[in-house]
């Protein structure tokens, strides 16, 4: 469970909400608020995650189909806990509370909720002894993931229970002359095997939503707005080959053409090829104006025995936006500079559509104060997973669509407890290529959240090589599987697998005789070493 997030309310409905029904989810800060969202999407019905507090006026405005209220980690009985208003109830709009949310609702009702001694978390046995309107269809018994400490004990009255689990009474509940549907469990994680199907049918059969939103009908909406926006303005793009930046270059570029630049910049930080792909990708396919600057001298110049992670990662920073904004001045300073945020960004950042015009320096750090522009940012409706489809339907090549996180530093904070140099990076983009390739050949590349190497850049360590002892470069594996990189777990990578990357770094790559594994999570280690 975690802390409460700081969701605001946007000052405008978003495109989507405009010419899509919309159910909303009031967030309770549970831990899968967002996960909510991002089902009830799934299901073809566009939703926004807003605070629980948000105001009545501003519900009203919206015209939901349907309300959901997110879990929780509060008791009810907790100092400060958020209590339901009791008026979200009573708008006429249909109202499904989950874990939390459903025992605030049933408080509020006048039902009865215990804090029990026993809490009920993980995978739970439902019993379905009523299936109203709510669990229509589904079987009497099926499993369902909880994660909850109070237990509804009785139902507000008028409403009827609908299913029971060994520690909850009641883990179902509604009341369909006032539109109240509850349930204990999460349907929105996997280990729920009928989540999605309960969610549709409050979405379809109680709210009446229209079902037809999806990723693709966004990028058509975006377009025009980006027309809009942008009239026949110039703009900017900092590529660096990551999902994000790329669809949205591509969005831009549908939009206006070549009104558009795009820049990258590489810095010698980046991994085997990567550069070329991106070049090739949008020069070479989408015909996307692009400037690709070689900067990797001036950075290695300026990284000349630096060895603090923080210092590096200042050098960096600045370096890139040296290069980026002498670019921007050739290019006669264009107004509008493209942004790959994303909602869940939105969401970390406490919400708000964003001031339209911001200084540079808050987004790509550090641009002289006269350079200002106004940013484009086509992708803040929509979740990761939801760019990435865009950015198929773009017919962008599934190696972008796909990559793993890599941070704006690159290899560079990947060569740690030394100076970062050409030999070593050469070295550490061998290995990053082994175990890149290897991983993707075992088809695991997508199940993990990111793989790499470190380079431990001073340190030798003997081996005996032929007949011939070795001082040599050791190569740490980093794989972590995560859904947002705040929590990580280490990947059991099968041992043929590894064995195989192993003895392919030795042998390929001169300078390394020896290779370890990393098998720290998150927390309490992080996913990077600096
Ligand atoms: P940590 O190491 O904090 O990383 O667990 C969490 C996620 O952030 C990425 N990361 C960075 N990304 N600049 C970036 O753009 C950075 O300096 C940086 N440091 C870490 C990391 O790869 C992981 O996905």
């Amino acid at each position: 469970m975690e802390a409460a997030r700081a969701v605001r309310v946007p000052d405008e409905p978003p495109a989507a909400a405009q010419t899509n029904d919309e159910v909303l989810v009031l967030d309770f800060g549970g831990q899968y608020s967002q996960l909510i969202a991002r089902r009830v999407r799934e299901c073809g019905v566009f939703s926004e995650l807003l605070p629980h507090h948000v105001p009545l006026e501003e519900v009203r405005r919206r015209r939901p189909r349907g309300l959901i209220l997110s879990g929780g980690p509060a008791s009810v009985y907790a100092d400060g806990a958020p209590a339901l208003r009791e008026e979200l109830l009573g708008l006429g709009i249909p109202v499904l509370g989950i874990c939390y949310g459903m025992q605030a609702m049933v408080l509020a009702l006048g039902g009865k909720v215990r804090g029990a001694e026993v809490g009920e978390f993980g995978r739970s046995q439902l019993t379905v002894t009523e299936h109203g309107r709510l669990l229509e269809g589904l079987p009497a018994q099926q499993s369902c993931w909880m994660s909850h400490r109070d237990t509804v004990y009785e139902a507000p009255p008028g409403a009827t229970a609908l299913a029971s689990s060994t520690e909850s009474p009641v883990a179902a509940f509604e009341d369909p002359g006032r539109g109240i549907y509850g349930i204990q469990f999460h349907p929105e994680v996997v280990h729920t095997p009928y989540g999605t199907q309960i969610l549709e049918r409050f979405l379809d059969h109680i709210c009446g939503a229209g079902m037809g939103w999806n990723a693709a009908s966004v990028a058509e909406e975006q377009i025009r707005r980006i027309r809009e926006q942008v009239g026949g303005g110039r703009v900017i793009c900092g590529l660096s080959g990551g999902v994000d930046s790329s669809v949205a270059a591509l969005l831009v570029h549908r939009a206006v053409g070549d009104q558009l630049t795009c820049v990258f910049v590489d810095h010698g930080l980046m991994r085997k090829n990567e550069g070329d792909q991106v070049v090739a990708a949008f020069r070479d396919t989408f015909k996307v104006p692009l400037v690709a600057v070689d900067a990797e001298d001036r950075f290695l110049e300026r990284l000349k025995g630096v060895t603090e992670p923080e210092t590096k990662r200042k050098i960096i920073g600045e370096e890139f936006i040296r290069v980026f904004e002498e670019e921007a001045v050739k290019l006669d300073g264009p107004k509008y500079l493209v942004q790959g945020t994303l909602y869940s960004d939105v969401i970390e950042s406490g919400g708000g559509t964003g001031a339209a015009t911001i200084k540079s320096h808050h987004n790509v750090g550090g641009l002289p104060e006269d350079l200002e522009f106004e940013l484009v940012e086509p992708l803040r409706e929509l979740f990761k997973d939801e760019a990435r489809r865009v950015g198929v339907e773009l017919g962008l090549p599934e190696r972008l669509v796909w990559r793993q996180p890599f941070p704006g530093p690159g290899l560079g904070i990947r060569i740690v407890g030394g100076e970062v140099n050409k030999e070593r990076l050469e070295l550490l983009r061998d290995a990053d290529f082994v175990l890149q390739d290897e991983i993707r050949r075992a088809g695991l590349y997508r199940e993990l959240w990111q793989s790499f190497c470190v380079l431990p850049g001073d340190l030798r360590t003997v081996g005996v090589q032929g007949d011939e002892r070795t001082y040599g470069y050791a190569v740490v594996i980093r794989a972590v599987t995560s859904d947002d990189a705040m929590t990580a777990d280490w990947a059991r990578l099968p041992y043929d697998l590894l064995e195989r990357i192993a003895s392919r770094m030795i042998n390929e790559i001169r300078q390394v005789n020896r290779v370890v594994l990393d098998i720290t999570s998150k927390p309490p280690g992080t996913i990077e070493w600096e």
